[in-house]
């Protein structure tokens, strides 16, 4: 079976625990397209934003990760994009929730703000969380 692409990207101040999410990725039998960027030199987060919507509407993956310093920035630039639904991420429980209810198809964290453990914990959530339609699929409608 051929494995999932996850699309990630990151600004400068999300670039350190981008590359650990790499790993945690491709330790765990997905397969990454990084779309930068590629060091910890200063960028614009809007720029990656763009990159990974576009990667999605071209369904050259599903489901995507954003980091930036806080997560804010880039999740307000992923979710001007309509066929976006990024979640800025906490916590595991947040992490569930932004899949259960919200069909989430991007998770988004702060490299600066959260823990690694965490944000793999986080990031394990999402990836293995279904979405349960029904109520929230009506309410996903309305915001197409
Ligand atoms: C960059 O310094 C920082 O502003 C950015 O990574 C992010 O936190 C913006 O929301």
């Amino acid at each position: 079976m051929s494995k999932e692409i996850i699309v990630i990207a990151s600004d400068h101040g999300g670039f350190e625990l981008k590359v650990l999410l790499k790993s945690y990725l491709t330790n765990n039998g997905f397969a990454v397209l990084d779309l930068g960027c590629d060091s910890t030199e200063s960028v614009d987060y809007p720029d990656f934003a763009d990159a990974v919507a576009l990667a999605i509407k071209e369904g050259r993956a599903k489901r995507g990760i954003l980091v930036c310093g806080s997560g804010i920035g880039i999740s307000i630039a992923a979710n001007r994009h309509q066929h976006i639904r990024a979640a800025l991420i906490h916590d595991r429980l947040s992490a569930e929730l932004s899949r259960q209810h919200n069909d989430a198809n991007v998770i988004v964290m702060g490299g600066r703000l959260i823990g690694v453990d965490v944000a793999k914990d986080c990031l394990r959530a999402f990836l293995s969380t279904n979405f349960e339609g029904g109520r929230h699929q009506r309410r996903i409608d309305k915001m197409s």
